[in-house]
């Protein structure tokens, strides 16, 4: 059941999203201070289990202690396996370490791992609870607004090959996710704005009302109350709409890459490093995909204007030119950036797949843009910054 949402004035009860999959449904609890409840709510859920933490460094200094006191509240048995912050940690090594202390916590098929964390930390913690003993569940407490609104939803869970991201994994949905809004309060300013452009990709990609909402609202969005909680379950319902009727990407689900194609090619040409952030990176891409479905006369070029003035207003970067470190190699490079998108997951038998817009709220998945017609355009954003 989803609760009524109140966009002003106090509310009682945080907002629960479901994730209708059958047998596999489970509900996203979002709201400030929902952390407190974690223990309670799995003593419901799973009587008797105990359960092991997994979470990265930064995190562990700020939300393990209220994490193990919210358990300890109800009686729910814990321990916990702290792994190195960042992109690093999505390896065969992070697997290898989490897996081992996970059998050496002698956690078992009825237990519960809890992902605390961001994105790496989920995809991390979610891909070895799915691999220990076969499956064992696994809740998420997402802490990053990027974890909130996009990976703690929906299943995907891995790691990364020395080859490419996300190489390696296993779809495996958790059994419920904790989005405590005030979580974010400690997150970095820049880690927030990265987050935000996914919020922006749901109204781009389905929900006009609501991209304009955001227009009017961002702000309240980056202080948090009410506003952000309604950004967070807004998002989370889009999601958990698309990942119900598509769970395993044979169709909708790409959708939810809007920006993505674009932005995995200049998150590689940056190294994945702190040049550019995930979020960063499809803010990017998506203002990219706006402007080339203005080009092939998709969109009118009105709309793409109203995105780039909206992420810019975010904070976002939209152009290949704000990139800290543009001019360098692999970056400023046309057939650099085909190369990557070429090596995209995404790509089938050769076509590559772009998601792009006819309107705001109106996104399609199109694999049969000339891949001579994308050259031609990322040459000329290079040499304009704007075209
Ligand atoms: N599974 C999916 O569907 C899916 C979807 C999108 C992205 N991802 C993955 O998510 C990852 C990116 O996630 P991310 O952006 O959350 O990065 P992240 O997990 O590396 O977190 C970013 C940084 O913020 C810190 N942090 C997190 N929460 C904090 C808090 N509340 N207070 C202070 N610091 C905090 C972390 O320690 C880390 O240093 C990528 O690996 C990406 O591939 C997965
Ligand atoms: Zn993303």
């Amino acid at each position: 059941m989803t609760a009524p949402l109140s966009k002003s004035g106090p509310k009682s009860g945080p907002t629960v999203v479901e994730v209708a999959l059958g047998d596999r449904a489970y509900d996203i609890v979002i709201g400030r201070d929902q952390l407190a409840g974690l223990g309670a709510r799995i003593a419901a859920l799973r009587p008797g289990a105990r359960t092991a933490i997994v979470t990265d460094r930064t995190v562990a200094g700020r939300w393990l202690a209220p994490t193990e006191a919210a358990l300890e509240a109800a009686g729910v048995a814990h321990s916990s396996i702290v792994v190195a912050d960042g992109e690093g940690s999505k390896s065969y090594a992070g697997f290898q370490q989490v897996c081992e202390a996970l059998i050496a916590a002698r956690v078992e098929r009825n237990d519960l791992v809890i992902a605390l964390g961001g994105g790496v930390v989920g995809d991390l913690a979610g891909f070895a609870a799915a691999a220990l003993r076969r499956g064992v569940d696994f809740v998420q407490v997402p802490t990053s607004l990027l974890a909130q609104v996009d990976s703690s939803v929906g299943g995907k869970t891995g790691i990364n090959s020395p080859q490419g991201k996300n190489l390696i994994g296993a779809f495996h949905q958790p059994v419920l996710v904790i989005a405590d809004t005030a979580v974010l309060d400690t997150l970095s300013p820049r880690q927030f704005r990265a987050g935000y452009a996914e919020v922006a990709k749901y109204g781009l990609l389905g929900d006009a009302a609501f991209f304009a909402w955001l227009e009017a609202n961002h702000d309240e969005v980056f202080r948090g109350g009410a506003a952000r909680e309604h950004a967070i379950a807004t998002s989370c319902r889009a999601k958990a709409a698309i990942v119900a009727r598509d769970e395993r990407e044979h169709g909708d689900r790409a959708l939810l890459n809007l920006g993505h194609t674009f932005g995995h090619a200049l998150e590689a040409a940056t190294g994945f490093s702190d040049r550019l952030f995930h979020g960063e990176g499809v803010a990017v891409g998506m203002a990219l995909a706006a402007r080339l479905s203005a080009q092939l006369g998709m969109i009118a070029p009105g709309d793409t204007a109203r995105i780039e003035r909206h992420l810019a207003a975010a904070g976002l970067p939209t152009r290949l030119q704000d990139i800290a470190g543009f001019t360098q190699e692999g970056l400023a490079d046309a057939d650099a950036l085909m190369a990557l998108m070429a090596q995209d997951k995404k790509v089938k038998r050769g076509r590559l797949t772009f998601i792009l817009l006819q309107a705001i709220g109106h996104a399609v998945i199109r694999n049969d843009v000339e891949p001579a017609l994308v050259r031609d355009f990322l040459t000329r954003q290079l040499a304009a910054g704007d075209a």
